[in-house]
């Protein structure tokens, strides 16, 4: 439950939402890494006692995942990582995926998948889901649709994220999912949703 909020507060909200947009030209430069690990938890991170996150789900089932393929993130090894949201931490998965290979996968030459500082996956159990919900609907399919809709919110969170820390981002959908699949090690049973794209804006 949150308390009142100030004025300024307020308006800082508003204002945040309207000045989000999708930024896609990146400097070279890195992420500190505590800005990294705010946005994740901003995300997607367990926020109270309860296991409460800044993201809604559905039943509070929180299928969703975050992998995050860090290029440029100050004190941290290049490399693809988990997100663990209980305990707020980055666990290293794999190697990054060889350089191009995300442009490959991209149904629209979004360069942007290279040149990104870092790039948030957001993945999700989607049997788990569909499992979970497959008596709400008579083709089983609910848990996909509520699966897309928490991703929506990640998604917001993030961009909304990107304005408070100076930096720029994008959420990209347009790639290939089976080739997709083949390049990212993700959690057991998780699917790639969406990728977020980050870095410090050029301009
Ligand atoms: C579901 C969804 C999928 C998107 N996929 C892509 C994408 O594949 N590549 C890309 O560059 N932008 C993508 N975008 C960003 C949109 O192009 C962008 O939100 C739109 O042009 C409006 O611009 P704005 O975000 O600056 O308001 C996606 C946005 C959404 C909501």
């Amino acid at each position: 439950m949150t308390g009142p909020l100030s004025e300024q507060e307020r308006t800082l909200l508003y204002s945040l939402i309207a000045r989000r947009r999708s930024v896609r030209d990146y400097d070279d430069s890195a992420i500190q890494q505590q800005t990294l690990m705010r946005m994740l938890d901003g995300a997607q991170g367990v926020t109270d006692q309860d296991g409460g996150r800044g993201a809604p789900s559905a039943h509070a089932l929180h299928p969703l995942g975050l992998t995050v393929i860090a290029r440029r993130i100050q004190d941290l090894a290049p490399a693809i990582y988990g997100f663990d949201p209980d305990n707020h931490q980055l666990n290293r998965q794999a190697e990054l995926p060889a350089a191009g290979s995300l442009l490959q996968v991209s149904l629209a030459d979004d360069v942007w998948l290279e040149s990104a500082a870092a790039i948030i996956v957001i993945t999700a159990d989607h049997e788990r889901a569909l499992r979970h919900f497959a008596d709400q609907q008579s083709d089983g399919q609910r848990g996909a649709r509520y699966i897309d809709v928490e991703a929506g919110a990640v998604a917001q969170s993030l961009y909304l994220a990107t304005l408070v820390e100076g930096l720029g981002g994008v959420l990209v959908m347009g790639v290939d999912d089976q080739a997709l699949a083949r390049l990212l090690p993700l959690p057991s049973g998780h699917r790639a949703v969406a990728l977020f794209c980050l870095g410090q804006c050029r301009s």
